[in-house]
């Protein structure tokens, strides 16, 4: 995908979208079998048979679209892969949900957690496809498609750092400081797509842990530390709270979908009075946490492209989140999607 060049005429583009006409009706005949596979009584669950059916539909639009012979066909085409694109936005907190009701049916942990470690890494497979695809269109000269030429791993901390601090501070009213060290200046290329699922996800974590063990002095919370890694293999993110850690009666269970300690804190009444003021929303929703998905699928995504997400925690003190990702132009093997 990096290296594929750009054409005057345009032919990258037509040769790109012929890729995905064949590629995507095979990945998404994968995911229908996938449901076409699950327990009856997963399957009869409505949220679950409508992202099916929402699969099925996908597929027919796709392998019904004649052949990509021009560009105006092209066009055609890419208005399509965005539509469904669209459609498909809200497919993780439906499953989440889905699952969530009907998962209590059947006795097998293993079957759900392949289920969505496969549904999910495969769905982000197809989405940067797809995505790669409608960005060969525009034209910024720091971007092949969705790859950014010299991605800044600073940068890319930084702008969730504002957006989780934002929602922190609407649910708690204040929120941790974060610093960034190490490898503070590396640029390289990478694709930030995962790294705007991932990111945000450990730093509300982060922050959650930070306020909710230190309800006392909210306005005097330690500080979040980051710190970047680089090598020619890969690259580290290690985000380092004081919010006292992940007890060790739960620390094999925060890897597994669905698990959350979100409905107790907000049994809380110190931390309950801030939810129902402010947010108005249910114990199990709200931005800051809730399905028990943000770390499964972070670790999904990163082993999918080859990567790692580990933590170590240091109880009574706080959490080390470690963020492994391969470059893509590195040495040793680099990943497929
Ligand atoms: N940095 C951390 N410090 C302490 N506990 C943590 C930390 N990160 C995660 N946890 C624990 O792990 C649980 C699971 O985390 P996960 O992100 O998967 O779900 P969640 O935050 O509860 O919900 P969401 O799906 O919105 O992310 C959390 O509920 C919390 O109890
Ligand atoms: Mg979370």
């Amino acid at each position: 995908m990096l290296y594929s060049g750009k054409s005057a005429d345009g032919h990258h583009i037509l040769s790109s979208a012929k890729y995905l006409h064949k590629e995507l009706p095979v990945r998404i005949a994968h995911r229908i079998k996938g449901f076409r596979s699950l327990p009856f009584i997963i399957g009869c669950n409505p949220t679950i048979l409508q992202v099916h059916e929402l699969y099925i539909r996908a597929y027919c639009m796709l392998s019904d679209f004649p052949a990509i012979k021009e560009r105006e066909i092209e066009a055609q085409y890419s208005r399509l892969v965005q539509q469904l694109l669209d459609d498909d936005k809200d497919v993780v907190t439906m499953l989440a949900q889905g699952l969530r009701e009907s998962r209590k049916h059947i006795q097998d942990e293993a079957l759900i957690r392949n289920f969505l470690d496969t549904t999910l890494t495969s769905r982000l497979g197809i989405r940067m496809l797809a995505t790669h695809h409608l960005s060969l269109h525009e034209d910024n000269p720091d971007y092949v498609g969705i790859i950014c030429r010299r991605l800044s791993p600073k940068k890319i901390i930084e702008k969730w750092v504002v957006f989780a601090r934002r929602i922190c501070e609407h649910q708690y009213g204040n929120s941790p400081l974060v610093r960034i060290n190490g490898h503070v200046a590396a640029r390289f290329p990478f694709i930030p797509m995962p790294l705007d699922y991932i990111l945000p996800e450990l730093l509300k974590n982060a922050m959650r842990a930070t306020m909710e063990s230190h309800l006392e002095t909210p306005y005097n919370v330690p500080d979040v530390v980051i710190t970047i890694a680089n090598n020619e293999t890969d690259f580290v993110i290690r985000i380092s709270d004081r919010g006292g850690g992940v007890p060790h009666a739960i620390l094999n269970k925060v890897m597994d979908y669905h698990f959350s300690t979100a409905e107790e804190s907000t049994q809380d009444p110190r931390v309950s009075n801030l939810f129902n003021t402010i947010t108005n929303s249910g114990p199990q929703s709200g931005p800051m946490h809730g399905f028990g998905f943000g770390l499964p699928t972070s670790r999904a995504y990163a082993e999918y492209l080859g990567g790692s997400l580990t933590i170590q925690s240091l109880q009574g003190i706080g959490t080390d989140v470690y963020l492994r990702l391969r470059h893509i132009d590195g040495k040793g093997e680099s990943f497929r999607i």
